[in-house]
């Protein structure tokens, strides 16, 4: 399936299904789960890599994962999820030739099908444009960019009537700009629906209401594995708990054993 294919499920009213991945353990996971695509998300800087945001994660890094995620899958080629990977912070936002280089050296070394790239201020769309001329799909992501963390923080977005004209304003921009998809995060229900029901092209929510052609979670938020978790994705087992207890009646057991004593 080609990214632009996407469309066909919106048009046929079949919600799309999107969760992230990081390695092959978790990519196998999503695929047997039979999600639609993959998205190696720079929030894997923060499940898999300890750190405190997703400005840190490097191009090489998000090239190493994706990687991972693609050896993970074991279904034949044509019935794998598509993956979709987040360009890195500063990878695209410092110009054309740069976003060139940067999601070409992802789909060049990779199986990624697409990038998504945060934002739409004139020089994004700009890139965007430059990207899809050059043959490499862009997925948009509006409302809560979490690279624009020390600008809006992790709160909603677009809570008022300006700034939701001005969200609606800028998914159309990105759509004029051929993107073929666009996630929308943390952002009211009733915008999301109709930026839904006003764009051609899917709208993929998170923390967005229900109303969206299609939803993204990220994995390890919805197995209960992360030890922050966001308040719009809430788990849907308690992983954390649950792996912890099976290994620790593991760990109980061994030191229970009794061993002969070395003198
Ligand atoms: O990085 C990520 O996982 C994302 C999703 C939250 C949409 O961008």
């Amino acid at each position: 399936m080609l990214p632009s294919e996407l469309i066909k499920f919106k048009q046929a009213g079949r919600p799309i299904t999107i969760l992230t991945a990081w390695d092959s353990l978790s990519s196998s996971l999503v695929e047997e789960a039979g999600a639609d695509v993959v998205l190696v998300g720079d929030s894997l800087a923060m499940v898999a890599l300890g750190h405190a945001t997703t400005l840190p994660i490097t191009l090489e890094q998000i090239l190493h994962h994706a990687q991972a995620v693609e050896r993970g899958f074991k279904k034949p080629l044509n019935k794998q999820p598509l993956i979709v990977c987040d360009l890195p912070f500063l990878s695209y936002q410092c110009g054309e030739d740069k976003a060139v280089a940067a999601a070409g050296t992802l789909l060049k070394n990779s199986s990624t099908a697409a990038v998504k790239i945060e934002g739409a201020e004139p020089e994004i769309v700009e890139v965007i444009k430059r990207l899809v001329r050059m043959g490499i799909p862009v997925m948009g992501h509006l409302g809560l960019t979490p690279q624009s963390v020390r600008q809006l923080g992790y709160k909603r977005q677009a809570e008022d009537k300006s700034s939701q004209e001005r969200l609606i304003s800028q998914a159309l921009q990105l759509e004029q700009a051929s993107c073929f998809s666009i996630v929308l995060e943390h952002v009211p229900e009733e915008l999301a629906k109709e930026v839904s029901n006003t764009l051609r092209i899917p709208i993929i929510g998170i923390g967005a209401g229900d109303q969206c052609d299609g939803q993204v979670r990220v994995t390890a938020d919805l197995l209960g594995l992360t030890k922050k978790q966001p308040p719009f994705s809430q788990p849907l087992i308690q992983g954390r708990q649950l792996f912890i207890k099976a290994l620790k009646e593991w760990v109980d057991q061994e030191h229970n054993q009794t061993t002969s004593p070395t003198r």
